[in-house]
């Protein structure tokens, strides 16, 4: 079953179908793609082609946090061009099996694409929403998620569906944006801002009450670091729609992290 999609998942779609297609036109099979990746320990990306490595759209490592154990099933929020499946199905080897869900068509297009060329067979991509996501009930050990629920409207309803999917004794291992108190609202009302990660970003202790109001437990975060470049283009994205003198530059920057977040959901 599929939510309807509110103007935010249109707004978002639209953003990230045009990333995909916009790495597509620039790369072939080559290391051609923008810059080095550096969100992930460079030993961990050896296994994978640069192009594959650099088309990284998150804002963490979720796949070192997770701690996988071979035979495992994963599940990964927002799969986007696939690194994150790719890396994890190289962690739970043949005998474990990864699932990528994300609602727009051309990242699933890509990802599938990532995955056949390096011929793994435990990947699978499925199309839909993270606040309905088509997975079975208790078939998951551990879901990750790399900078996509801050982009979800609705995130009480991603935890509820995170806590039915899982396991009993099941983990999260998330990279997410958060805030340490409230965005002016211009920046809250701006679907650009909510396409770059920013505007969907909620406090970080309303992030953790919606885990725990979801049945998850043990729930950690460990604040990483603030993306200046997202917070800037959102800023730039607006100039010009809104008179932002009310809000200066130091508020936003404050207001917005990067945070590794892990939980379990009791047995
Ligand atoms: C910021 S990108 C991150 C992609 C990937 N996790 C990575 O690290 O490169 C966000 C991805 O989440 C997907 N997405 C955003 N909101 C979603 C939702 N509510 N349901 C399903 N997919 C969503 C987008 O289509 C996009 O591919």
């Amino acid at each position: 079953m599929n939510p309807t999609p509110t103007p935010i998942h249109e707004a978002v779609r639209e953003h990230y179908a045009e990333r995909a297609r916009k790495s597509d036109s620039c790369c072939g099979s080559s290391d051609c793609c923008g810059a080095q990746n550096t969100l992930y320990p460079a030993e961990l990306l050896t296994t994978v082609p640069g192009d594959i490595a650099n088309f990284s759209l998150g804002c963490g490592d979720p796949v070192s946090l997770a701690e996988f154990q071979p035979g495992q099933t994963v599940l990964d929020l927002g799969s986007g061009g696939g690194l994150d499946c790719i890396l994890a199905a190289q962690k739970v080897g043949e005998t474990g099996r990864v699932i990528g869900v994300d609602m727009t068509p051309e990242m699933l297009e890509k990802a599938r694409a990532n995955v056949q060329r390096l011929g793994l067979n435990n990947v699978e991509f499925r199309q839909g929403y993270l606040e309905a996501l088509p997975v079975e009930d208790e078939s998951v050990d551990v879901v990750i998620s790399n900078c996509v629920i801050n982009l979800s409207p609705d995130k009480a309803q991603v935890f509820r569906e995170v806590a039915r999917v899982l396991r009993p004794g099941g983990r999260v291992a998330v990279s997410d944006i958060v805030t340490n108190g409230p965005l002016p609202e211009a920046v809250k009302n701006s679907l650009d801002g909510w396409a770059a990660c920013v505007s969907g970003a909620i406090d970080v202790s309303d992030y953790v009450n919606a885990m725990l109001a979801a049945g998850l437990q043990d729930v950690q975060v460990t604040p990483t670091y603030l993306d200046e470049a997202m917070v800037d283009e959102v800023i730039n994205d607006l100039k010009g729609q809104v008179d932002l003198s009310a809000y200066p530059r130091e508020k936003i920057n404050q207001a917005v992290f990067s945070a590794r977040i892990t939980a379990v959901k009791p047995q």
